[in-house]
């Protein structure tokens, strides 16, 4: 018989993304509606460990939909990969009487919610990263909200480039993923686009070389877009301006592309989201994440997700070369 669902909770687990707001939001308030009790816990899979727990209700997320960043709060907990950190952390859900959790983060959390859900806590994940770095979803809350700030600063950019004739090179957030780049090289229309999934070593030269023929061709400025997993954006422009004479000033973008109002889309996306794991916890499901895939929502085994690899899409990378 499927364990019966009283009390779900809800924490927000890694780096923080426009739109967790409006999950959590959902989730609550769904929850509330098919009569559920409603805990959250403060600080992610960390809090979850200090008892960092406390009673929502429908006026806990007042005023949250239009709010970057996470009122939760988040928190990276390195100790959470212990089996025996996770045993603590599922005989505290028990003790506060929590039968479920959603769990609103990336492929990380999601990894930290399958081990509850062995032990018998009922999990559902959300997929909440500005990196749009989680496999088995074409979407994830806060990239559509980043990628439109990182394209409006870099227009800012462009603006005094090519008024002083020079060469940027503008370091966009992504780690491990190059999303952020690709989707800003391409919305920006810059003329060359460094990815961590597609780097290699004459990239450099190649940057050089495309700046020398556009100068013969007589364009006089160059934005390269740069993904932080690339990084060394100074050192790059210092080797570049030597080797072309074009003067060139790098910019880091940092963490203002994780912060503010979410877009639109990062708004109504995060909503149906966190409505739909309530919903399946409610059916008695669990070890499942939420994802949109081939334009529909929907939901997979979080073991089968996590076993999932995500590519740069073919067709998008050709644009990056070809449309230059
Ligand atoms: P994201 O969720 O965005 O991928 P992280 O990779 O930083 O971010 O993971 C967030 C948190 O999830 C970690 O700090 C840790 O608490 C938890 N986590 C990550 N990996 C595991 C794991 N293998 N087992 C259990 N929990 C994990
Ligand atoms: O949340 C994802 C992300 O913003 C990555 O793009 C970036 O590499 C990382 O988090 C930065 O983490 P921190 O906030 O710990 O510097």
């Amino acid at each position: 018989m499927a364990k019966e669902i009283n009390t779900i909770a809800v924490l927000t687990s890694g780096g923080d993304a426009p739109g967790m707001n409006a999950a959590t939001r959902a989730v609550v308030r769904e929850a509330l509606y098919r009569g559920k009790k409603v805990k959250g816990i403060r600080r992610g899979y960390a809090g979850l460990l200090n008892e960092e727990i406390f009673d929502m209700d429908a006026s806990s997320v007042s005023d949250t939909i239009s709010r970057g960043g996470t009122i939760l709060q988040t928190a990276r907990c390195v100790e959470f990969v212990d089996p025996k950190v996770q045993e603590k952390g599922a005989e505290i859900c028990r003790k506060h009487g929590i039968d479920a959790i959603v769990v609103i983060g990336g492929d990380g959390s999601f990894k930290g919610a399958q081990k509850l859900a062995r032990l018998g806590i009922n999990t559902v994940g959300v997929p909440g990263t500005i990196d749009l770095d989680i496999a088995c979803t074409d979407y994830t809350i806060g990239f559509d909200t980043a990628v439109n700030t990182a394209m409006e600063a870099i227009d800012k950019i462009r603006d005094t480039s090519t008024s002083h004739e020079r060469c940027s090179i503008i370091e966009v957030m992504g780690r491990h993923a190059g999303y952020i780049a690709l989707w800003c090289g391409i919305a920006n229309g810059a003329e060359d686009i460094l990815l961590p999934e597609k780097y290699d070593e004459d990239q450099e030269m190649k940057i050089i070389e495309h700046i020398k023929m556009n100068k013969r061709k007589g364009k006089q400025h160059h934005i390269v877009v740069n993904a932080e997993g690339i990084g060394h954006s100074q050192e790059m422009a210092k080797r570049i301006e030597e080797a072309t004479g074009m003067e060139t000033r790098a910019s880091i973008l940092g963490h203002m592309q994780r912060g503010g109002v979410p877009t639109c889309k990062d708004r109504v996306y995060a909503t149906t989201m966190g409505s739909m794991a309530v919903k399946l916890l409610c059916e008695g499901k669990s070890n499942r994440v939420i994802a949109h895939r081939n334009g529909e929502f929907c939901d997979l085994d979080i073991d089968e997700a996590l076993a999932m690899k995500k590519t740069i899409p073919d067709y998008m990378y050709y644009i990056t070369n070809s449309l230059v």
